[in-house]
């Protein structure tokens, strides 16, 4: 199984080391039911600005419900479907524009379901999965698609499944999946007590 490890100065947390944005996922292997409920739990249970839980989530199991994956599968860009279509689990994940009890903007909505996203992947790899977050597909067709009321903001696709065999990707996704994974260095976006003062260690 193909690792890439998060190469970092000083030990980190292994779970984080080990999540990394698989595209070979095992087509075979479904999720099971358990570590499906304990994904949304994890989502369930992040810090959200006043506790208001501004997010929805919207699941396709391609095992269970082949046809609601399929309309979400053609939602996604050309160069997403040609590898998730392997994968078992999709999750749309959506942002609530508003308060629940207010006509005001939350303006932490897209930040909570972003936090509560990293809790799916992180749950995700915790259990054996991997998850691979997307902004390649199509806010029209999913809110036309799955009837997402005005108000509510589609943020990111998420591919959940097994690691699976490279061979199962085409060339140009093979090649992306055996890349090195790069970050910028650690002086270039962490800052030390005012804007662009580096952190020096
Ligand atoms: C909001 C968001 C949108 C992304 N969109 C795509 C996408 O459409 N297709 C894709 O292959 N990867 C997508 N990615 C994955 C990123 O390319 C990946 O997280 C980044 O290169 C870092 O690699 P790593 O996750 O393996 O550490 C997206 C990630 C995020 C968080």
């Amino acid at each position: 199984m193909l690792e890439k490890k998060a190469l970092t100065k000083v030990e980190i947390n292994d779970v984080l080391a080990r999540r990394w944005s698989i595209r070979a996922f095992d087509p075979n292997k479904e999720v099971e039911k358990e570590k499906i409920i304990a994904i949304c739990e994890a989502a369930r249970w992040s810090p959200s600005s006043a506790g208001d839980e501004p997010w929805n989530f919207i699941l396709f199991d391609r095992f269970k419900d082949p046809e609601s994956f399929a309309k979400a599968l053609d939602c996604l860009s050309d160069y997403n479907q040609i590898w998730v279509k392997y994968a078992p689990l999709l999750i749309l994940t959506i942002a609530r524009d508003k308060w629940r009890n207010s006509e005001d903007l939350n303006r932490w909505s897209q930040h909570d379901t972003g936090a509560a996203a990293m809790s799916i992947y992180i749950q995700a790899v915790s259990m054996g999965l991997m998850a691979h977050p997307m902004g390649g597909f199509s806010v029209e067709k999913v809110i036309d698609e799955f009837e997402i009321p005005d108000g509510f903001t589609p943020m990111a696709m998420i591919a959940i499944g097994y690691q699976g065999d490279l061979e199962i990707l085409d060339d140009y996704n093979k090649k992306r999946e055996t890349a090195p994974r790069k970050r910028r260095d650690l002086s270039d976006n962490f800052y030390y007590g005012k804007w662009g003062k580096a952190i020096e260690f």
